[in-house]
């Protein structure tokens, strides 16, 4: 299996020691392979995601500036990011996008920094992990004006509509499946996750957050992947195993990850 997105941080997990430790829980769980979201807790949660993945060769990551983040979004720290990508081990720019349901970054920042990210993408020739929370519409509106769709764009942890999903994949964009789905309470998601075309869906924990049913309640990691798989590959009415093909697949083209 395939985790496309989780926050490894050791800040989360008890420090290095606890990071390695969960990477050995998702091995033994099948997961083979994890991505390493390289924001989110900080400017610096990008460094600690490419000392992860170097430390462990079932690990890549990305670099990032979440829209909480925003703030923090000088031209020096976002150069800093962006030398940093030319890493091997980091396949994306991300996550990164808007948050007008927090507002933790003043929105005139968050759309700044999400714009300096895109147009650096499109530069360095990355994909991008998008976060898009009731922004009704704009993230897409900034993604058509800044044409981020050429070299990737995954709308990661979707709890969007059907109806957006499809402008979405409409664009060539891609859609990642959270823990939300096993949830008794999953809104639109089910419809999400039937209707999302085989060659555009991804499936991720987000850990530490979102923890799938039946561990709801504890700290999430990639282990826990395998009951997203469960539940999607059961609305979608094919196996595990072979959903997992799917995205696994799908993850692994989106990346680049060879
Ligand atoms: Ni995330």
């Amino acid at each position: 299996m395939i985790d496309s997105h989780c926050h490894l941080d050791p800040g989360v997990y008890g420090g290095d020691d606890g990071v390695d430790a969960v990477v050995a829980r998702a091995r033994a769980a099948g997961v083979s392979r994890m991505l390493a979201v390289g924001s989110g807790y900080g400017f610096a949660s990008a460094q600690r995601a490419l000392d992860v993945a170097r430390r462990h060769p079932e690990v890549r990551c990305s670099v990032g500036l979440h829209p909480h983040d925003a703030k923090d979004a000088t031209e020096a720290a976002l150069a800093e990011l962006f030398a940093m990508s030319a890493a091997p081990e980091v396949l994306a720019l991300g996550e990164m996008g808007l948050d007008f349901h927090y507002d933790s970054s003043p929105r005139d920042e968050q759309r700044a920094a999400f714009r300096a990210q895109l147009r650096a993408a499109r530069e360095l020739n990355l994909p991008v992990i998008i976060h898009d929370r009731e922004t009704e519409g704009e993230t897409l509106r900034i993604l058509d004006e800044e044409r981020a769709w050429s070299t990737g764009v995954l709308y990661h942890c979707y709890t969007g509509s059907a109806a957006q999903m499809a402008e979405i994949v409409a664009r060539g964009g891609y859609i990642s499946i959270p823990g939300i789905v096993t949830f008794k309470n999953a809104g639109d998601m089910h419809e999400v996750a039937r209707a999302t075309p085989a060659d555009r869906l991804l499936i991720e924990t987000d850990s530490p957050f979102l923890t799938p049913v039946p561990h709801r309640g504890k700290r999430n990691e990639p282990a826990f992947v395998a009951f997203t798989l469960a539940k999607v590959a059961e609305l979608r009415g094919v196996t595990p195993a072979a959903l997992d093909g799917i995205t696994t697949e799908n993850t692994l083209r989106f990346f680049r990850w060879t």
